[in-house]
């Protein structure tokens, strides 16, 4: 190996090791997250709202079945991550705004059937049915 290499390969692993002494005071920052972007497709996307929001309707008459609130939880969770996602495909406000308004009306849901014995039944329909005229108002202009 010829010095200069031998050299620059020295300092190298001296700088390191001194990087990753675990008594360092000044631990590296982690790296910033990188912009959000989807992965996948809009068709993909829009699947996904249709079976979580299906998922909603189909346990919401089901009101004897002990698994009802933690479903609708669930579904209205992943409702509001697609919808989070879904504002990203938005390029104007109204898209963005009904994507979002989505998203925070599937959470006010799930926080709906949090506590399991005492379920406010009327704040549970009046999301789902917002939800509902959430689809609709976006799909008039966009679908
Ligand atoms: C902010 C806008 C927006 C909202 C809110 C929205 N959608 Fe969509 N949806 C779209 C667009 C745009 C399309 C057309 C997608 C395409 O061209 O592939 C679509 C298409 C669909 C499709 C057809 C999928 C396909 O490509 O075959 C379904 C199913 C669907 N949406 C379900 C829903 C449901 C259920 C909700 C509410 C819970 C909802 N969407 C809310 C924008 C929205």
């Amino acid at each position: 190996m010829n010095k200069i290499l031998a050299a620059a390969l020295a300092l190298t692993l001296t700088a390191g090791a001194a990087w990753i002494t675990p008594d360092d005071e000044e631990a590296p920052a982690a790296p910033p997250a990188p912009a959000y972007s989807p992965v996948g497709s809009l068709d993909a996307l829009m699947t996904g709202h249709g079976m979580a929001f299906g998922g909603i309707r189909e346990a919401l008459p089901d009101k004897e079945n002990r698994r009802r609130p933690r479903t609708l939880q669930i579904n209205a969770e992943l409702l509001a991550e697609l919808a989070n996602i879904n504002t990203y495909w938005g390029r104007r406000d109204d898209y963005r705004n009904w994507a979002g308004e989505l998203r925070d009306t599937a959470l006010e849901l799930a926080d709906a059937v949090k506590k399991r014995d005492s379920i406010d039944e009327a704040r549970v329909e009046a999301a789902y049915r917002k939800l509902d005229a959430t689809c609709t108002a976006c799909h008039e202009v966009y679908k």
